[in-house]
């Protein structure tokens, strides 16, 4: 495994490259749910290239910047372990030449949920994997359910530009409570940890969006939003700390092929 800094040293190596290419695009702070990804990428794919790069573009709040988990050293040992052929670590200035003045902006979907909540945060993703597709041109590239309008929106953005990549889907990996694994639980305090598997409980729950709402806040939560669209309910909430708050999502199918929410 390689791990390339400089895009001039990576485009040189793809070119080399033969096979089948899998690839998983993260911010780093690599947990169990990236590891599935990194997963199913290798046993789908004769390489598989994971890029590590915190996307200043999609922060709209400088502080969930600022605290944003970062484990480099510990993130390549587990991608050696997962077999990956190639990390790519890039820097802005490589990544931006134009300072983010060209953008990949979505006018429909992206202005919901979270994005009616985060402000130009999906302009920033669809810009950055834009951008990386076409670094990395990979056969299929791996997105996890647990951001199911970041999955759907870069499926969407693959279909309107003919990008050959097929763009996979896969399945949201869970703590033994139910807690959507995400580098952000890292930073949760004690208390948020305790109450934050309630989110993805009440999710699940047979009650309406407006009772979960409420059921949430009474819990603890802030609530964005709780919507159930096309049988999948998804949710973003925030939870308040002494040093700092974090915000969490998640979605699960209320009415999934096994008859059981996911
Ligand atoms: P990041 O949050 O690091 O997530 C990288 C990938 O891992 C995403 O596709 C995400 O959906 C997936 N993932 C995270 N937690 C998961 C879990 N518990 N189960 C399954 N998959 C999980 O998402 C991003 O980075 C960025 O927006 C990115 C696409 C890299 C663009 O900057």
């Amino acid at each position: 495994m390689r791990v390339y800094e400089r895009l001039e040293d990576w485009r040189a190596a793809r070119r080399d490259m033969t096979g089948s290419v899998g690839f998983v695009p993260t911010m780093g702070a690599l947990h169990r749910g990236h590891a599935s990804l990194i997963e199913r990428a290798t046993a789908e794919c004769d390489h598989t290239v994971v890029s590590v790069y915190l996307n200043p573009t999609q922060f709209n709040n400088a502080a969930d910047l600022a605290s944003y988990p970062r484990s480099l050293a510990a993130d390549t040992a587990m991608a050696r372990d997962l077999e990956v052929s190639a990390v790519i670590v890039p820097s802005y200035a490589e990544l931006y030449p134009d300072d983010f003045r060209y953008r990949v902006e979505e006018a429909g979907f992206s202005r919901e949920l979270c994005g009616a909540h985060r402000p130009g945060h999906f302009t920033g993703v669809l810009t950055v994997v834009m951008k990386l597709l076409n670094l990395v041109r990979p056969d299929r590239a791996y997105f996890g359910e647990k951001d199911y309008q970041q999955y759907e929106l870069v499926r969407g953005m693959a279909q309107a530009f003919f990008l050959d990549t097929e763009i996979v889907p896969c399945r949201t990996v869970r703590e033994a409570d139910g807690l959507a694994l995400s580098s952000r639980n890292a930073v949760l305090e004690p208390d948020g940890r305790r109450m934050a598997p309630r989110f993805h409980c009440l999710l699940r729950s047979e009650a309406s969006d407006a009772e979960v709402r409420q059921a949430l806040a009474r819990a603890g939560f802030e609530v964005d939003y709780v919507e159930t669209r096309d049988g999948r309910r998804l949710g973003a909430v925030t939870v308040r700390g002494r040093e700092r708050d974090v915000r969490l999502i998640d979605n699960v199918a209320l009415y999934a092929p096994a008859g059981l929410p996911t």
